[in-house]
């Protein structure tokens, strides 16, 4: 590599290789280095990758927010580190900048090219190399992070860490970090069941280190089934950005003195005593949105048709059945600063709701004339009085999302709209996981596959944002 001293380049440039390498959450020294190294490679993705924000940003409009996140990724040897490629991409979709040191077993599983390539820089291998250890050293490498993350945390791996050993890389890292530590254990189902990893698990545990999974299922290995499964990469991802000091804005108090009203779950309309009218929303999403919002220290009614999934905690739940009963309710709990329309309100009901049940006769099948709900989200955004400052309303698609969507953002007068594709395909509906375009009036925004929490967590930050300042 050629020897070149920052104090030789002059002050112009000093300062755009300062504001870079704060950007990209190196020293000044690191931005030269990778500078260098990706001109003496000649390799675009590599070049790219000296300014990983650039490359995110050109993609998506966040131009505004910086990679300031950084995470430590250590990717230990089992046959779900190919997952890592994957949760390294979902990282730095999110705006997390991604360091990685391969264990050797590792090196098996996946290439240090295709974590590179991904990651952005070149992963760290050796303990005793001597070019890491000039360009960052492995007490740096240990400290020049907000997370370490461990994925996948193998059996090995994880009892080196609880007896405290050193003797590669990872390990010595692992003992070197001040920073918080979450594992992603993978393992054959009777490693994670053996009484040494339990203990390990356990020591751990009390030391303070976090762990999301294993998860229960089939392994790599035929006919084998159990708990320690890797858990997904957007699970893994959830539970890092948990931990990250920048995704603490939805427990930041910034909803302090707010009134949030959520509507959730499916309405379910009566035909008879014991038939009705629903559809398959689980809830997830607006119980989530619930809970984010009473973290962020809003008062929150939650406005909930009939579902399986827990009460959020810390929200005034009000239960109904049908949507007139929840356009009620809704009404009743006005004013507030910010309407969240999350329930997939059924838009029919039958003309009639049969006093007895409905019996099959000789005439044929009974003929269920249907009329029209009242539309919640639309009663409300076109108030003249007592409207909240932010209405938002979700569009529920199976085609034409985004054109669907800003289509019913106008109609029905909310500021904005989260549109998901609700097709059996997408899994959305009843799933964990959401894919979300945010239509408001002069943009859309096209969101990274999140878990419902996360995409929870991401809507609270964008209200506290929107909301004007409290005097
Ligand atoms: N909504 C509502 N009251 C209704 C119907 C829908 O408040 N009677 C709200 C939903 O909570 C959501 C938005 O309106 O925020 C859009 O719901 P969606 O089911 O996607 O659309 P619909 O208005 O029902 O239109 P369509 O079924 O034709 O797509």
């Amino acid at each position: 590599m050629p020897s070149l001293t920052v104090r030789q380049l002059d002050d112009k440039i000093k300062q755009r290789l300062r504001l870079r390498a704060a950007r990209n959450g190196r020293s000044v020294e690191d931005e030269v280095r990778t500078i260098l190294r990706s001109a003496a490679a000649g390799d675009e993705a590599f070049a790219a990758a000296a300014a990983p924000d650039e490359r995110v940003h050109r993609k998506s409009e966040r131009k505004s927010e910086p990679t300031t996140r950084r995470v430590l990724l250590i990717i230990g040897g089992g046959i779900a580190a190919y997952k890592s490629l994957d949760l390294i991409r979902r990282l730095r979709e999110r705006r997390v900048a991604v360091r990685a040191i391969m264990t050797p077993a590792a090196q098996r599983f996946i290439t240090p090219l295709s974590v590179g390539a991904i990651a952005g820089e070149p992963p760290f291998t050796e303990l005793f190399d001597l070019q890491s250890e000039f360009d960052v050293g492995h007490i740096r490498l240990a400290r020049d992070t907000e997370l370490v993350l461990v994925a996948p945390a193998t059996a090995d791996l994880i009892a080196k860490m609880a007896g405290g050993h050193a003797d590669d890389l990872a390990s010595a890292v692992l003992l070197a970090t001040d920073r918080q530590i979450l594992l992603a254990p993978a393992m054959n189902p009777r490693m994670w069941a053996n009484k040494a990893t339990l203990r390990n698990m356990a020591q751990l545990a009390a030391d303070g280190v976090a762990s999301v999974g294993p998860n229960t299922g089939e392994m790599a290995e035929q006919g084998e089934f159990g708990a320690g499964r890797m858990a997904e990469p957007l699970e893994i991802v959830a539970a890092a950005e948990a931990l990250l000091p920048g995704a603490e804005v939805a427990r930041s108090g910034a909803l302090v003195g707010r009134h949030v009203l959520v509507t959730s779950g499916p309405t379910h309309e009566p035909i008879d005593p014991v038939r009705y009218i629903a559809n398959r929303s689980s809830g997830k999403q607006g119980h989530a949105i619930a809970a984010a919002a009473a973290a962020a220290g809003a008062a929150v009614t939650l406005v909930s048709g009939p579902v399986q999934v827990p009460d959020p905690p810390g929200v005034r739940l009000v239960r109904v059945e049908t949507a007139r009963d929840m356009l009620a309710a809704v009404e009743a709990a006005l004013p507030a600063d910010v309407a969240v329309f999350a329930a997939a309100v059924a838009d029919w009901r039958t003309a009639t709701n049969s006093r007895e049940k409905i019996k099959k006769t000789a005439r044929g099948t009974p003929e269920l004339p249907l009329v029209e709900n009242p539309d919640i989200l639309a009663t409300v955004a076109h108030r003249k009085a007592g409207r909240p400052a932010l209405v938002i309303g979700f569009a529920a698609e199976t085609e034409r999302l985004v054109e669907h969507a800003k289509q019913k953002l106008a109609l029905k007068g909310c500021d904005w709209i989260l549109a998901n594709d609700v097709s059996p395909e997408s899994g959305v509906m009843g799933g964990d996981i959401n894919m979300i375009h945010l239509i408001t009036r002069d943009r859309v925004e096209d969101w990274p596959p999140q878990t419902k929490d996360e995409v929870a967590n991401v809507l609270v930050q964008r209200i506290a944002t929107a909301l004007e300042p409290r005097r």
